[in-house]
Parts: C-alpha cells; sequence; structure tokens
C-alpha cells in the first residue's frame, strides 16, 4: 500500500460527533487508487444486488452481473435451488454466460464449449481425452456466498476475516424485520431504468442521504407532496431510513402517482437503495464504473401491474425519471467542484445530513481496516 493512500484514508476523522464532522475528503472521490481498493474492499466484502427474484422463478433461468470487478453468474437449478457462480470458465477463463439473463438447460462456455449443469458441475470438455491427471470434480465453476432477500439476490465475493461477523445477514438484521413488514411480495417488477453519470459513485449516494436537504430547492414538484420540515432521519448500524409524511391534499402530476401516509427510503450500506410508497417500490443500485463514472439502474415495482394499470404506472416511473435527472445534474456539478483546488471538504447539517455522516464512516472502517491488514 502506498503513503499517499494511507494519508488519504487517514485525512478523514471518523471519531468527530456529527455537530463537528466534515465530509470525507474530495481526494475520495477523484483518486484513483482509492477507487481501487474499495472495489477490493467495500463492494467485495459487503452484500451485493445481483438480481431480481423475478428473473430467476424457473429452472435454468440465470441472471449476469459484474460485482466488485467480478463477473458473477446466479442461477436456478433443476432441483429449485438458486445458487451464484463467479462467471469465469475453468479451461480459459472466458465468461461462460454472456447476455444479461436468459434460460438455459445448462451453462455452456462460447469459447471451447465447455459445458457445466446448472449446479455449476463441469460435464461437457470436448476434445480433453488424453489429458492426464485432470480432476473434473474439481473443475467446476466457483462458487459465491449468496441469499435471497425479499424480492432479490444479493451475493458477498469474500468471506475474509476482516469482514467476518461484522455484516450480519440483511434477513436477520433490524433492517430485515423492518423491510419484512413492507409486505414487499404483494409488488411486482415493471419497468427498469438506467442512468450513466459523470461522477464518483459517493456522490450519488451523498445526495440520497441528505436528509431531503436538497428537495425544496432541487425538486420543486416533489417537495409539493413531502412534508419536508417533518422529514426524519433514523441510522442504523448499517442503514439509513429517511422518511416523509406526504401532504394528503396536493394536487398535481407528482401527487397523482405518489400518495400514502409516508415515504421511506432505504439506504443499505454501500449502494442499495429501496424507496417505498404506497402501492409503488423503487430500488436503486449504484454501480461504480470508474473513479469518475457511475451507473444507476432503478427498478420500478407496483401492486397492480396489469394492462389496464399501465398507463399509470409508466405515469409514475416518468414522474421518477424527472426527478433523477435533476439529481443527475447536480451530481455532475458536484463532481466537477470536487475536482477543484478550492475544495477539500464540507461540513454537515446537524439537522440533515446524518445519514452522510454515517455513510463516511462505515466507508472508513473499511478503508481503515484494509490499511491496518495490508500493514500487519
Ligand atoms: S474458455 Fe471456456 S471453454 Fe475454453
Ligand atoms: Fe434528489
Amino acid at each position: 500500500m502506498n503513503d499517499s493512500i494511507q494519508q488519504i484514508i487517514n485525512s478523514y476523522d471518523p471519531h468527530a460527533p456529527l455537530s463537528q464532522a466534515s465530509t470525507i475528503p474530495s481526494s475520495w472521490y477523484t483518486d484513483e487508487d482509492l477507487f481501487e481498493v474499495e472495489t477490493q474492499t467495500v463492494f467485495s466484502n459487503s452484500w451485493q444486488f445481483a438480481a431480481r427474484v423475478d428473473q430467476l422463478i424457473n429452472p435454468g433461468n440465470y441472471v449476469t452481473s459484474e460485482i466488485g470487478g467480478e463477473p458473477v453468474v446466479i442461477v436456478r437449478g433443476n432441483d429449485g435451488k438458486l445458487r451464484a457462480f463467479f462467471n469465469v470458465c475453468r479451461h480459459h477463463a472466458a465468461a461462460v454466460m454472456t447476455e444479461p439473463a436468459g434460460c438455459a438447460p445448462q451453462l455452456r462456455c462460447p469459447y471451447h464449449g465447455w459445458t457445466y449443469s446448472l449446479a455449476g458441475e463441469l460435464k461437457g470438455t470436448p476434445d480433453f481425452n488424453d489429458v492426464c491427471n485432470f480432476d473434473r470434480a474439481n473443475n467446476g465453476l466457483v462458487p459465491v456466498e449468496m441469499a435471497a432477500w425479499e424480492n432479490w439476490v444479493l451475493v458477498r465475493l469474500s468471506r475474509e476475516q476482516h469482514n467476518s461477523a461484522r455484516e450480519p445477514a440483511v434477513v436477520e438484521s433490524e433492517l430485515g424485520k423492518q423491510i419484512e413488514s413492507l409486505n414487499l411480495g404483494a409488488l411486482h417488477w415493471f419497468e427498469r431504468r438506467r442512468y450513466e453519470l459523470k461522477c464518483n459513485w459517493k456522490v450519488f449516494v451523498d445526495n440520497y442521504l441528505d436528509g431531503g436537504y436538497h428537495v425544496p430547492h432541487l425538486h420543486k414538484g416533489l417537495d409539493s407532496v413531502l412534508d419536508y420540515s417533518n422529514y426524519t432521519i433514523e441510522n442504523g448500524e448499517r442503514f439509513c431510513l429517511q422518511s416523509s409524511p406526504m401532504v394528503a391534499t396536493s394536487e398535481g402530476e407528482i401527487a397523482a402517482v405518489r400518495s400514502g401516509q409516508r415515504a421511506l427510503y432505504y439506504w443499505l450500506y454501500p449502494n442499495f437503495m429501496i424507496n417505498y410508497y404506497e402501492g409503488m417500490l423503487d430500488t436503486n443500485l449504484v454501480r461504480p464504473l470508474a473513479i469518475d463514472r457511475t451507473e444507476v439502474i432503478f427498478d420500478f415495482y407496483f401492486t397492480d401491474v396489469s394492462a389496464s394499470a399501465r398507463e399509470r404506472n409508466l405515469a409514475s416511473v416518468t414522474v421518477g425519471d424527472r426527478i433523477q435527472q435533476e439529481d443527475l445534474d447536480i451530481c455532475e456539478s458536484v463532481q466537477r467542484g470536487l475536482n477543484s483546488r478550492a475544495y477539500q471538504a464540507g461540513r454537515l447539517s446537524v439537522r440533515r445530513e446524518a445519514g452522510e455522516h454515517l455513510f463516511h464512516r462505515l466507508l472508513h472502517a473499511d478503508l481503515a481496516r484494509y490499511a491496518r491488514l495490508r500493514r500487519a
């Protein structure tokens, strides 16, 4: 580990109380080496969204994704079990499954045609008869730790010591209980939207976690349906719940598609958000592509996804899309500012920005643990 990374990590003080705290310094959003360390720690050691359960209903259904820089495939086996593997052929390392999702009777590598069962066992190896000491049983796809939780499949790449016990299976956590009470099984997936932002992934997360601070300024439409002054922010161990009562009497385009008693905005460290309104849900998955490039994937779910509800659901997605566009522009503006010599770090609002404070402290804990291990 080079000294400059160590210095960058040390330049944040995780012990300052919120009233005295600053954000993580701008170098955390602009330094390529730090990005690399995050990939190997934050994104390898945490549970990461890999697929939706509704994509994996039948045997042979599979979903591929890239997590912490690693190709991963999730498959439903003939025995009905879900499994996750590194999507890396044991022959010469090509990706075995190349479509984002699909259904296949077996997993077949496109390079030299090796095949694996849906349970990951190596089955077919063309033209391999004279190869000596080749242990087929030891050349199946390499499994990845996996958990099906609510409407999603989560995976965790690394089970290394420095991560052990610190992250309980989300299912058993306080967060798990809260999400269970929302009865998300009654919501059905409707549509996915993807956005690419020219900013570091943490800029998007910071923006999400500012406790509604930006809502009255940036999202004038959304502001009319949220009771901003009663916005609450509650930190869990590794999640934050931001919540706002809805204004029952509000009118207009947004009010027509966002209703109910409260809007609940759950953030799960480090990069997954669950946004719940009455009768609808959207999730945001924040995927770092490079130090200054991020993909955000929105999945929209509704109670009623029948043809008769289609128009209303689309109107709701369009509202989400517009809000997202406003966030996207400001995130790119922030990234430009983070590159400026005029900016090093900023202070946090005690009333609004406790979620960001938690995010920065958790991030620091992950990076500092990694730095300690590398020195040991
Ligand atoms: S790399 Fe997969 S069969 Fe050769
Ligand atoms: Fe926003």
